[in-house]
């Protein structure tokens, strides 16, 4: 355990924002107790990789960084694995653990920042799978009471970039571990999205596995998506939002070149990033925020910006995205 009062959350959050704040960082839930009682009351917020957060102000009340380690199989036929991992281990370690030992699931999921323990808040997704598809349980303690709570995926209420740990449950729980069942054979890929097959062909991969679909996808989000240790960031400050198809047709009249996806009965998915850069906001900079120039979803930090010049900036965005398009964004990234 290490406590340390007004540390500087610099770098403990992507966008290297430079917060202050109260900061307990834990290795295990023996240590809770005693943490509690040395932060004298509950956490304010529970912090992973800090790689989807903006701080606008220091924090008021205790930070606990959670660092809780470990990876174990549970359980294991010729099919299927179900692995457990620690809530502070590393995402993308994780994922090359199991790439390693050949199991499959995860491999869409190369590269996104952040710890294992977030994994579950926003269900996190890319290039066609989200960890729904693959999770099995996690276990959590419930802060009011100390008391270990195991979730199924059903009792997760995951949705797009969503869970009850979001929503019904915010603030109430520290995720200490999360299970995924993972194949062993006869695993289906999923090469389908944006450009992973392209990147495949251009391997001259005629039968790829989950190796090579993993090196796909970090080929191809190396060149969109900035590096948070050479830029600040948080991936995706918006979700890309779901309109109905009126709307849709509406704006697609005026720009027959709008790129959507189907969402269900008389809904699309609209890409976000297309918006804004329709807007005019691609590459925009004022002071030390700025709009990245190969990714217009992605808010940047220069170098000095404070949280409130980027959050200023993601308002503009949605203001005037609004009135361009009629559509709200909203935003992805969690705002201290
Ligand atoms: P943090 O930012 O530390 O926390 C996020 C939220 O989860 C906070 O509300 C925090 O209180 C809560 N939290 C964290 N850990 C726990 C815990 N153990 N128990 C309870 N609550 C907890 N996301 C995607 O879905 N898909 C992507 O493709 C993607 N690409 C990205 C690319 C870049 C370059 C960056 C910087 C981010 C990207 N993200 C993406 C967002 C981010 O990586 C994920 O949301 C990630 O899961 C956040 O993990 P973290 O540990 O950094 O969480
Ligand atoms: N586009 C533009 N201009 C831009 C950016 C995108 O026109 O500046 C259009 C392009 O047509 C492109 C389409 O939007 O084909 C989709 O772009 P991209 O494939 O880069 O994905 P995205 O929709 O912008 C989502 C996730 C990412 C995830 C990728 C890949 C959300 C909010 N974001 O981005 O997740 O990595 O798909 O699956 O759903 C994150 O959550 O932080 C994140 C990075």
């Amino acid at each position: 355990m290490n406590i340390q009062k007004a540390a500087s959350l610099k770098s403990h959050n992507t966008f290297g924002i430079d917060a202050i704040g109260d900061l307990a960082v834990f290795q295990s839930t023996e240590e809770l107790p005693a943490l509690m009682e040395k932060t004298t009351h509950q956490p304010t917020l529970i912090l992973g990789g800090g790689s989807n957060l903006l701080f606008t102000q220091n924090p008021t009340g205790w930070l606990w960084k959670n660092e809780i380690k470990g990876i174990e199989v549970l359980d294991e036929n010729d099919d299927y694995v179900i692995v457990r991992s620690g809530a502070g281990e590393n995402w993308h370690q994780f994922v090359l653990h199991c790439l390693r030992n050949n199991w499959g699931g995860l491999e869409n999921l190369s590269l996104i920042p952040g710890k294992v323990g977030a994994s579950p808040m926003q269900n996190i997704g890319a290039y066609g799978v989200e960890i729904k598809d693959i999770f099995h349980s996690l276990q959590a303690i419930r802060i009011s009471d100390g008391i270990l709570v195991e979730f199924d995926n059903q009792s997760c209420a995951f949705g797009y970039r969503e869970s009850v740990f979001k929503r019904k449950l915010k603030d109430q729980y520290i995720i200490v571990s999360v299970s995924f069942r993972l194949s062993k054979r006869n695993h289906v890929l999923k090469t389908g999205y944006g450009d992973i097959q392209k990147e495949l062909e251009i391997a001259a991969n005629s039968e790829p596995s989950i190796q090579d679909v993993s090196r796909a996808v970090i080929a191809i989000r190396s060149t969109k998506l900035p590096d948070p240790n050479m830029l600040g960031n948080a991936g995706s400050f918006f979700k890309n939002p779901v309109v109905s198809t009126s709307i849709a047709d509406s704006i697609q009249e005026k720009h027959p070149e709008l790129v959507f996806y189907p969402a269900g009965d008389s809904a699309v998915k609209l890409a976000a990033g297309w918006l804004i850069e329709k807007a005019g906001w691609k590459g925009f900079r004022r002071n030390d925020a700025g709009v990245h120039a190969r990714q217009a979803l992605v808010l940047v930090n220069y170098g000095e910006a404070s949280g409130k010049e980027i959050w200023q900036l993601s308002e503009d965005i949605l203001l005037d995205v609004q009135a361009k398009f009629g559509v709200t964004l909203e935003r992805e990234v969690n705002i201290i």
